[in-house]
């Protein structure tokens, strides 16, 4: 029996982790998000309703599964606080279900405001972050100054942290960047009050996940992001700040790595990307703009438009290796329903794998054809009604990155896919 599953994104996120793991819930115990911030935007659509959550785990609109926020996580106060109450507007039972580290690092507002900066101080060399203070505060973590999530809570200790890292920010504000300081005061009663409404919330997570695990119980370990944007192994600098891939999903959560028992890699049938960087299979042609309309893609968080194109098999081995990958789910098949001819990267030419942002740019496609089956498969749930040309892909992915694929996803509705093996069991 699967203890604990790992779900996360093999592309450059929005690979359709939500709702994978909105479905796969229905089996596990708990959900735990272990790495990233608000800048993840998980979608979760249910007998048509949509949902999108950015920092509360995709578990939450399953009765008794109790959410939880690692250490590995950055969390913004008001983000969160926002989410958890419009959840509880529209019916969801959030602040009895959901648990949060006091080890997390918390995004404070010069966090953003510094992100925000420097985006607009790189021009035309910006990385395209959402704007969120994600990288400004995986920085003050790593330099061993973060106000983490316990802190927040001893209002003594929260004046004195915040008094000696707020200075040194507004340092860089006021003097590298010219703009205005922030407040003290202002930060520190809105941090009290936040405070206030988190605090019962607020627990040693990694201790709870063991003893869901010392009682057998079921975890599901929920991605932000994907393996393109790791910042180790991803397409640096146009990266996120944190380590996306398996890994993480134990050091952000507390867990041990043989606690991991299963990691399903999730990938589209095709590929997108939001903001800037390196994308070798990027489209500028009708194909490109068929994508983006049938996949209705643009950003869950921003809004912003997202680049398209076609599946990169040589990526997606990798992310298969890094991430120790057990089975793939292959979402969006269902968009490439009108296409004739559907195209695969099957290599990069000359170039070995890239480790450089140049190497990335210099990356030319090597593409194998294969028909495209121009019916509808939106919504099936039988690999047996497959058309022949869709398994064939299918079954190339499967050759082509070593990983065999256990599910596949035919529409955005938790009810549309094909389950072959179930991660859970
Ligand atoms: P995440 O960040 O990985 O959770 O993915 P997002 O929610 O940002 O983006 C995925 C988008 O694709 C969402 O709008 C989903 O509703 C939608 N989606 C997920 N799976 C499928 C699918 O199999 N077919 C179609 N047509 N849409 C899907
Ligand atoms: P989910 O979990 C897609 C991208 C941003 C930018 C880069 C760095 O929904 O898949 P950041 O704000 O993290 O410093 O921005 O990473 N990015 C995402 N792209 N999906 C996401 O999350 C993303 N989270 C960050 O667009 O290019
Ligand atoms: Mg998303």
């Amino acid at each position: 029996m699967k203890k604990s599953v790992v779900v996360l994104g093999t592309q450059w996120g929005d690979e359709g982790k939500g709702k994978i793991v909105d479905l796969l819930t229905e089996r596990a115990d708990a959900v735990v998000r272990y790495q990233g911030g608000h800048n993840a935007g998980h979608t979760l659509i249910i007998n048509d309703e949509k949902t999108v959550l950015h920092l509360i785990p995709s578990g939450i609109l399953r009765d008794g599964v109790k959410c939880y926020i690692g250490n590995g996580v950055v969390i913004e106060p008001t983000a969160l606080i926002k989410e958890i109450k419009n959840l509880e507007a529209s019916g969801v039972d959030v602040q009895s279900r959901l648990y949060i580290s006091k080890a997390a690092p918390v995004i404070m507002p010069y966090h953003i405001t510094l992100d925000q900066l420097r985006e607009t101080k790189k021009g035309k060399q910006a990385i395209g972050t959402t704007g969120r203070g994600i990288g400004p505060s995986y920085e003050d973590k790593v330099a061993r100054r973060s106000i983490r999530i316990g802190d927040l809570l001893d209002a003594q200790l929260l004046k004195e942290k915040l008094a000696t890292v707020l200075e040194y920010h507004n340092f860089v504000i006021e003097h590298y960047h010219q703009a205005e300081p922030l407040s003290f005061d202002e930060i520190y009663q809105n941090a009290l009050q936040q405070a206030d409404f988190i605090r019962d919330m607020c627990i040693d997570v990694t201790g709870e996940l063991h003893e869901h695990l010392d009682q057998g119980h079921k975890l599901l370990m929920e991605g932000a992001q994907g393996s393109l944007l790791d910042i180790d192994h991803g397409t640096y600098p146009f990266v996120t700040s944190s380590n996306t891939t398996s890994g993480s999903a134990a050091s952000g959560s507390g867990l041990g790595a043989t606690h991991i028992d299963y990691v399903l890699g999730i990938t589209k049938a095709y590929t997108t990307r939001v903001g800037s960087g390196p994308f070798p299979t990027e489209l500028f042609d009708d194909d490109g703009a068929e994508l983006a309309k049938r996949g209705v893609e643009f950003g869950a968080t921003t809004g912003r438009p997202r680049r398209c194109g076609w599946l990169d098999l040589v990526a997606l081995k990798r992310a298969v290796q890094v991430n120790g990958v057990t089975g793939l789910c292959v979402t969006k098949l269902d968009v490439l329903d009108t296409f004739k001819t559907i195209k695969l990267c099957t290599s990069y030419g000359d170039q070995a794998f890239p480790g450089a942002a140049t190497e990335w740019e210099a990356v030319k496609c090597e593409y194998q054809s294969f028909s495209g089956w121009q019916s509808s498969t939106r919504g099936m749930t039988d690999l047996n009604k497959l058309p022949t040309e869709a398994k064939a892909i299918i079954d190339f992915i499967e050759k082509f990155t070593g990983a065999p694929v256990h599910m596949i996803s035919t529409g955005p509705d938790r009810c549309e896919n094909i389950l072959l093996v179930d991660p859970m069991s």
